[in-house]
């Protein structure tokens, strides 16, 4: 008889769990109640501290946002956006509250995790992640699963505080090539990861392979070696393949074959607990292959693969990163900033930045839609409306 999901069980720092990571989906799309239920059901549930301040302000009614965008109102007409800092006490402290408010609800045998990118450069890249990392950890999160970036500098970033050997630390890389020098660095303060996520070209969100030839990589080739490197070093270190895994029999094939659990993230956003506008989990739902486009017009400079219909694509709004700027660079820059204001020398009426989005304002209106490319696509499964994890352990 073939076997299902659930004949694995995923060890990890001593404790057993469901082989299942629900993937980090900013913003606020992989939710809390999301996370929670995945924990519930014996897996891993994934939340995102990306706009942090945000999510905290909408669940919360706390003020954040407001308060920034007030502070530097004075800025909005200037193009120089590099004395939009945040405030990093107020950062923790909506991290903090995020955190600790969900691990509060938590029931169940599983783990919450928090999906931290270091894309997520707001400004002041060092500080401003090490805030978020260790405000995640007092907070009391399970784990924390380092994304978007190579984070050459996060253990070290980790390494004073009072949890770091004892929360769960993991990766997400797409080569053999970015994972070596993490090993490296992580070796140096004697603390490996508990976990490597291996991202492949078929994942949502963005993409750790070029927009040209991404389709030339096969996550199971990255997986096996992978596995192989970490073999032949005598690294006993759990890999999670991620990208392109929507089935029960998919999800078998790699922990067949040596993996330890697979992260999905595409196939839970039709769920209940998803925190996408019900309409857009209707986009999802109707998607066909021809639907899905990769491109380039994340500001971050990463491809991303999302839905053509997304409304964010091609829409000229006008930057707020007196309120938001997340994806300022160490001195203030963001390309759709830029790409904004070349439209706006070039036009008087109604801009249209055609080559960036802004990835602030768009997610965090949930109008960049990203998916995975959909092998099956929803209408030929029974869609998971609540989110049911045996669905998924059995198909
Ligand atoms: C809607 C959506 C939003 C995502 N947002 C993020 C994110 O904010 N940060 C991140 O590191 N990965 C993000 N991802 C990637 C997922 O965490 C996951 O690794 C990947 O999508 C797995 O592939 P799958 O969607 O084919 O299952 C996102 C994926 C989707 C579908």
């Amino acid at each position: 008889m073939s076997k299902a999901l659930n004949d694995f069980r995923l060890k990890l720092a001593g404790k057993e769990y469901v082989p299942i990571f629900v993937g980090g989906m900013g913003v606020d799309i992989s939710t809390a109640e999301l996370a929670l239920e995945a924990a519930r059901l014996g897996g891993i549930g994934h939340i995102s501290d990306a706009m942090v301040p945000t999510v905290s302000d909408r669940r919360f009614k706390t003020n954040y946002v407001q308060e920034k965008q007030k502070k530097y109102k004075f800025n909005i007409g200037n193009v120089d956006k590099s004395l939009v800092q945040f405030d990093l006490e107020r950062l923790a402290e909506a991290q903090k509250l995020f955190v600790s408010r969900t691990m509060d609800s938590k029931k169940g045998d599983g783990a919450i995790f928090i999906n931290c990118m270091e894309k997520l450069t707001m400004n002041s890249p060092r500080d401003t992640l090490q805030t978020r990392l260790l405000a995640a950890m007092d907070a009391g999160i399970d784990g924390i699963t380092l994304s978007a970036g190579l984070h050459l500098g996060s253990m070290e970033l980790m390494k004073d505080h009072p949890r770091f050997r004892d929360v769960m630390i993991g990766v997400i890389v797409s080569s053999l090539r970015a994972l070596r020098p993490f090993l490296k660095r992580a070796a140096k303060f004697e603390r490996l990861p508990d976990y490597i996520t291996v991202e492949g070209p078929l994942a949502g969100g963005h993409l750790g392979f070029g927009a040209d030839d991404w389709h030339e990589y096969s996550l199971k080739k990255i997986v096996n070696e992978i596995l192989n490197y970490l073999n032949e070093n005598d690294l006993n270190i759990p890999v999670v393949p991620a990208g392109g895994i929507f089935t029960g029999t998919d999800g078998v094939e790699f922990l067949e074959s040596g993996a330890s659990a697979v992260q999905v993230a595409t196939r839970f956003t039709v769920t209940e607990e998803c925190g996408l506008p019900e309409k857009t989990k209707h986009h999802y739902l109707e998607a066909v292959e021809e639907d899905i486009i990769v491109n380039t017009i994340s500001p971050t400079g990463y491809p991303m693969r999302m839905l053509r219909q997304s409304p964010g694509i091609a829409d000229g709004i006008r930057p707020n990163c007196e309120a938001f700027g997340y994806i300022l660079d160490n001195s203030g820059h963001c390309q759709y900033v830029d790409a904004y204001n070349r439209e706006l020398d070039k036009n008087e009426g109604k801009i249209s930045v055609q080559d960036k989005t802004c990835l602030c304002t768009q997610f965090r209106k949930f109008r960049i839609w990203t998916v995975k490319i959909t092998r099956s696509n929803f209408r030929k499964q029974k869609p998971p409306l609540l989110l049911k994890f045996l669905l998924l352990l059995h198909n």
